[in-house]
């Protein structure tokens, strides 16, 4: 008896211990998973300070006072762009990439790439190797200036970060600045004004019927929303042999997964010179396997043509129902209107087989697919 009575005294004292001690593991448990110390990343190299132990070992947190090559911290950015918006010789817009991608941006200061703008070998060397204090901070500020006139594309260098109080012109006697405007790369804002502009806009009022009788959609006023999609090939200056053309291709593709399976013999070469939207325009139009000489040309061309073809039930008509997304409608093209052959304005040797064409289509649009990827 007892002995049972010692039994029956240890066991609720081992219960009580045992559930202390959960509770206390369960605490801790929901400490360690709240704190947030960014987990050191670990390297097969010899990265890191060995003399503490951290060798093999990089920190992806942002320290306080980040070193001569270390990336601008979110401390810097903010304060930069901050400085950015407020200094009036500057004046960047606010638009963020969240907001509605809208024209007038275009034409507006407009910040289009900051990136750390690393000090001279010679004062990152004295810094280094002889104890000089470290060269200050800087970004380089690459601004889209759609305020001025004419439009231009600046590089500035702006520094001390973190509390940026000037941004300099950057002076390189290996390249120019500012530079053109036209010669900045694609933005989505640009694509949103040309899509408004072009596409939604005289695109679809000079071409609408054509490309509705001749592919079943068009770029607007579809069914279900179900509109022609595009993608773009932008054309080199050097092509154009005039810095301040700004040209690109723009191609139609049915709304479809693996749209470069389903191209459509359409594309418009759009002229993107002028800062404002509202000038963009048309030059040539590439359509069934021809190149005219703009839109006004093709409508005129395509009524004739189809009114040729009413009377003459013969020769077939532009307006077939082929429109089973295997992309091969232009087949059609060359039997019936021979007379345009001369118009073609890039086709010197006067070829008429559209296997070159379909090849040549299919493979701007394989390097323009995996180039965007
Ligand atoms: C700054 O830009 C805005 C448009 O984003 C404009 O309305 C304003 O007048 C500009 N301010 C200066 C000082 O140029
Ligand atoms: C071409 O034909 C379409 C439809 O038949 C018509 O709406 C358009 O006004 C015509 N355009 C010209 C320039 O003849």
């Amino acid at each position: 008896m007892p002995a049972l009575n010692r039994q029956s005294r240890i066991w609720p004292f081992a219960t009580f211990v045992i559930t202390l001690i959960a509770v206390c593991l369960f605490i801790a448990l929901i400490a360690v998973s709240l704190k947030e110390t960014p987990k050191p990343v670990r390297t097969c190299g010899k990265t890191g300070d060995r003399d503490t132990g951290g060798a093999g070992v990089i920190e992806d947190a942002e320290p306080e006072l980040p070193g001569l090559f270390h990336d601008l911290t979110t401390k810097e950015l903010t304060n930069l762009r901050s400085f950015l918006e407020s200094d009036p010789e500057i004046n960047a817009t606010r638009l963020s990439i969240d907001d509605e991608l809208g024209r007038d941006a275009l034409l507006q200061s407009y910040v289009s790439v900051v990136d750390l703008y690393l000090p001279t070998k010679s004062d990152a060397l004295a810094h280094l190797d002889q104890g000089h204090p470290p060269p200050p901070r800087e970004a380089l500020v690459i601004l889209f200036r759609g305020d001025k006139s004419p439009a231009v594309v600046e590089e500035r260098v702006c520094g001390p970060l973190p509390n940026v109080v000037s941004c300099r012109m950057l002076k390189s006697p290996k390249r120019r600045n500012p530079v053109e405007y036209s010669l900045r790369p694609f933005n989505m804002m640009e694509f949103g004004a040309l899509i408004e502009v072009l596409l939604h806009g005289v695109v679809e009022e000079k071409l609408g019927f054509l490309l509705r009788e001749s592919f079943g959609i068009s770029y607007a006023n579809c069914k279900e929303n179900l509109c022609l999609d595009f993608f773009t090939t932008p054309v080199s200056t050097g092509l154009l042999r005039d810095i301040r053309q700004r040209r690109l291709w723009v191609w139609a593709h049915y709304p479809v997964e693996f749209f470069i399976l389903h191209p459509v013999d359409f594309a418009l070469l759009a002229v993107l010179d002028d800062a404002d939207p509202s000038t963009y325009g048309v030059d040539k139009v590439w359509y069934a396997g021809k190149l005219y000489d703009g839109m006004d040309d093709l409508v005129a061309r395509y009524n004739s043509s189809s009114r040729k073809n009413d009377d003459d039930d013969d020769e077939e008509d532009y307006d077939d129902d082929d429109t089973d997304d295997d992309g091969d409608d232009d087949d059609d093209g060359d039997d019936d209107d021979d007379d345009n052959d001369d118009d073609d304005v890039y086709d010197d040797d006067n070829n008429d087989d559209d296997d070159d064409d379909v090849v040549l289509v299919v493979l701007v649009v394989l390097i323009q697919y995996y180039g965007n990827e």
